[in-house]
């Protein structure tokens, strides 16, 4: 029995990887490599010393789908694959509508026929909007998101809620990341961004290397302690080894459950360049400039949760987050493609 993993090959994926295979599960990855390089997959046999069977393939591809559940014998799902940045879908949200949520259907669908009806869902925090309470609890009403990227793993958690209730032989784990950051302490796996980051550790690291100027903070006039935003930063390899816990509840009769996967603490965007600058010795030249569109002031969880529940809680600190996104960045300026 196996886990296929799609989007394996990306970021989380590539560490949730390593940490199924050090558990002991079989591993099948789908990926159609729009985001990521196979390399991954080869730092993830270097670290284990055992290998993934890799498909090259689409969610949105049933025959691509059916055959992979023809010839292997897929056990549960964690389902990374999707379209994730922000602005892009802001200009093409056709385009993420349609690989994400056609895709996650297209692929719920192929399951059942196969009567593999075990899945975990990458959700986010932004289902949360501008959450009523913090910190977020699961029991926080989702929220308006602000832009189409957030829409689709809203709608996703509906659609696979309503799958899940109209058949109880699913069991259906929505994981709700917070901020993931941090690489594999190797310095072998990390993130590996297409052009200009849109997020702040990596453009952060891009600044320390060299690669772009400064660091534009947006907004210094929140509502938070030093008036910058604040966020729930998780290092990779914690909300990797989450999924490998979340597991645990694709058991027959369990049936929805909802975490989020974060540390419980929130840190401002000023917080983040003080502590890579401790945990790295290098200066990070910033300045403050407007806010950005559909950014909320603070956002973090409680994370009590997934602990009580799936025994599962961070355990990197945020020096450490910081001193593995520059190892990462310092070893592989061009990323896989170094
Ligand atoms: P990523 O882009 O590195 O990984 C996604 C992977 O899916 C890529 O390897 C890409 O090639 C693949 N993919 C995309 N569309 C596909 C398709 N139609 N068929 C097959 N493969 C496809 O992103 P990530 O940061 O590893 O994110 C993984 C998941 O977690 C995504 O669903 C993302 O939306 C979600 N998520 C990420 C964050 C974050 O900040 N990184 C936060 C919350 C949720
Ligand atoms: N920020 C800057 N300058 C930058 C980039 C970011 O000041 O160049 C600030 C933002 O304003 C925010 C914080 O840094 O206050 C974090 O921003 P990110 O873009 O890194 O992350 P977000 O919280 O905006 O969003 C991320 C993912 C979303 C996901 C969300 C919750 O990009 O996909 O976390 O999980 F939905």
């Amino acid at each position: 029995m196996a886990i296929l993993v799609t989007g394996g090959a990306g970021f989380i994926g590539s560490h949730t990887c390593v940490e199924l295979l050090n558990a002991g599960f079989d591993v099948v990855v789908l990926d159609n490599l729009s985001n990521a390089s196979e390399k991954s997959l080869e730092r993830v046999k270097e670290l284990t010393g055992k290998t993934v069977k890799f498909y090259r393939a689409d969610i949105l591809d049933r025959d691509a789908l059916n055959n992979i559940f023809d010839k292997e014998d897929i056990e549960s799902v964690i389902n990374f694959a999707g379209l994730k940045a922000v602005g892009e879908s802001v200009r093409k949200p056709w385009e993420y509508y349609e690989n994400n949520i056609a895709g996650t259907l297209t692929l719920v669908d192929v399951m059942r026929q196969h009567n593999c009806k075990n899945i975990i869902f990458s959700s986010s925090a932004t289902v949360y909007g501008d959450p009523v309470e913090i910190p977020i609890t699961e029991k926080c009403p989702k929220g308006v998101c602000t832009n189409p990227y957030g829409w689709t793993k809203s709608m996703l958690e509906q659609i696979l809620t309503d799958i899940q209730k109209a058949d109880n032989e699913w069991n259906v784990v929505l994981l709700r990341y917070f901020n993931p950051i941090g690489a594999h302490p190797s310095g072998k796996m990390g993130e590996n961004p297409n052009g200009i980051p849109n997020n702040l550790m990596p453009y952060i690291t891009q600044v320390a290397v060299g690669k772009l100027d400064h660091l534009t903070i947006f907004g210094d006039d929140y509502d938070t302690p030093d008036g910058t935003g604040v966020r729930d930063y998780i290092h990779v390899v914690d909300l990797a080894k989450g999924h490998v816990k979340a597991l645990s509840k694709l058991k027959p009769g369990t049936g929805l459950s909802i975490y989020n996967l974060g540390t419980g603490v929130g840190y401002s965007v000023l917080d983040i360049v003080k502590n890579f600058e401790k945990a790295n010795d290098i200066k990070i030249k910033y300045e403050i400039g407007p806010r950005r569109a559909g950014d909320v002031a603070a956002c973090y969880s409680d994370a009590t949760k997934a602990k009580e529940e799936l025994g599962w809680e961070a355990e990197f600190g945020i020096l450490e987050m910081c001193r593995d996104s520059w190892n990462w960045q310092k070893n592989n300026p061009n990323g896989y493609d170094d």
